[in-house]
């Protein structure tokens, strides 16, 4: 037996700052990823896009060095994740999905200390830590205890620290999740600004609008492996133009209801989600919602009264349901 290798390995992609083959995963009887491939080209963002226990912090851990890969290969900054981890952790900058500061150290304190596992010299680290704390607005409180800090502000401040040593490839696992809006808006601001100086950006998100605002291209997720690569445009296609969302008074008439929404929108409709015992209806609908004012009025005809009517663009749990025929739910602790 010879072989002649990979048709395409990790080797012959020109450009890319991160690229990764058929990475699988196991924990015990988990499958964790499942063969995994991405490639995402220099200065881009890519959203790894998932629900709980998808696999995404797995594939981050991976491309970090944080955690050996069973199976497959990966290059990130041009160093191989198995066999140059050195090198490659110099070259990037990583935001865990729990902010991994120190409680009793101020935030001054916790970029030094990153600045110095870089192996920056004394005065370097004095200027980029000003500089970060400038720009993730926490002069003010850059000499507190961090245990002082509110979610949002050790947020800016773990991104801060990734960022000491100008990593050419930056990760951000779950930036935003658990912020208020407020708190998520302004880190958009500021990841924003990073990928227009020309970081690229690995980020995982639960949230089709965040990558929606921050990604070039999004590699959708599920149970280890990736099951839909594209624009976020592309992907919203998918699925449809608008959800009108249903829910009535009297949930034994919600399939009643369902019918009737999916006959006024007639060949609009390219799908349907009924949830009995929370008497919803959910009708993707193609185009424009302006089907909703009809839905009302037949509703109202039938005698069907509404608890709630609401219009939105898809979610990411429209496109899951979508792209799989179920609704995203973890699967976390399910065997594969
Ligand atoms: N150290 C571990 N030991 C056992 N199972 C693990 C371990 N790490 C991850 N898993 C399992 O692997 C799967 C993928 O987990 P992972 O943390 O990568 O998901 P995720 O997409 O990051 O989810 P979340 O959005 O909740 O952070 C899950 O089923 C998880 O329970
Ligand atoms: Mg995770």
């Amino acid at each position: 037996m010879w072989s002649t290798g990979p048709v395409s390995g990790v080797d012959d992609v020109d450009g890319a700052a991160i690229v990764a083959r058929g990475l699988k995963k196991r924990f015990g009887s988990v499958l964790a990823l499942d063969g995994v491939d991405l490639e995402v080209p220099r200065g881009t963002v890519l959203g790894l896009l998932g629900p709980n226990g998808a696999g995404k912090t797995t594939a981050v851990k991976i491309l970090t060095t944080l955690l050996l890969p069973d199976e497959g290969e990966a290059r990130v900054a041009g160093f191989d994740v198995v066999r140059q981890q050195e090198e490659l952790r110099a070259a990037i900058g990583l935001a865990g999905q729990y902010a991994a500061v120190d409680e009793h150290l101020t935030g001054r304190e916790n970029i030094d200390l990153v600045g110095r596992l870089y192996h920056l010299p004394r005065d370097e680290i004095r200027r980029r830590t000003g500089e970060l704390l400038e720009r993730f607005d926490l002069v003010g409180a850059a000499d507190r205890p961090v245990k002082t800090y509110s979610g949002g502000m050790r947020r800016r401040l773990d991104l801060g620290a990734s960022l000491v040593g100008r990593p050419q490839v930056l990760f951000l696992d779950e930036p935003t999740t658990g912020l208020d809006i407020r708190s998520r808006l302004d880190l958009w601001e500021v990841i924003r600004q990073l990928v227009a100086e020309g970081t690229t950006l690995l980020l995982t998100t639960q949230y089709l609008e965040e990558a929606d605002v921050l990604a070039d291209r999004i590699a959708v997720i599920d149970r280890g492996k990736v099951i839909a690569e594209g624009t976020a445009d592309e992907l919203k296609s998918h699925v449809g133009g608008e959800v009108v969302e249903v829910a009535v008074r009297d949930r034994s008439r919600v399939r009643e209801a369902a019918a009737a929404v999916v006959e006024v929108a007639a060949g609009a409709a390219t799908q349907t989600q009924i949830d009995e015992a929370e008497g919803r209806v959910a009708v993707t609908v193609r185009g424009d919602a302006s089907v909703v004012v009809d839905v009302v009025r037949r509703l109202d005809r039938e005698g069907i009264e509404l608890a709630d009517l609401s219009v939105h663009k898809p979610t990411l749990d429209d496109v899951f349901l979508a792209l799989t025929g179920r609704v995203a739910e973890p699967t976390a602790g399910q065997a594969a």
